[in-house]
């Protein structure tokens, strides 16, 4: 099936942050800017149709020179310990990383999660 997007900046979503809109490129209205700091936030609540393995693509923009590492948690737990969102390149160019993730069947919570002081990335979107 066609993935299905949910955009950082709408309800259900949640940012750690501030919802902006000042980096072009982004879909939707905007994206998260989340705090930087270890342990600010953007999270998605998002259906699964059924319990297994899921791929999910995460948009995001690192305009920084660093790697912005984030723990990727579902449903509470730690499913990729500090996963890279390496630059990439500017602001306003965006990529997408792509992850495997186990889900249950319903809602789930897709946490993403910065582990420096540096904090996330910008995030646009997540697909599953
Ligand atoms: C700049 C940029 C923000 C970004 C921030 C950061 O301020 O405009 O969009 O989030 O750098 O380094 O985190
Ligand atoms: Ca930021």
């Amino acid at each position: 099936a066609a993935p299905t997007r949910y955009e950082a900046e709408s309800s259900p979503a949640t940012c750690a942050g501030a919802i902006e809109s000042n980096h072009a490129g982004y879909s939707g209205s905007g994206f998260c800017n989340a705090d930087n700091a270890v342990g600010s936030a953007a999270q998605f609540t998002v259906t699964a149709s059924a319990a297994g393995s899921a791929t999910i693509a995460v948009r995001y923009a690192n305009g920084g020179t660093g790697n912005r590492p984030a723990d990727v948690l579902v449903n509470g737990a730690v499913v990729y310990p500090g996963a890279a969102f390496d630059p990439t390149g500017a602001w306003t160019t965006w990529s997408s990383k792509t992850l495997t993730v186990p889900v249950t069947s319903g809602a789930n919570t897709i946490r993403l999660s910065p582990t420096t002081a540096d904090g996330l990335a910008n995030v646009d979107y997540l697909e599953i």
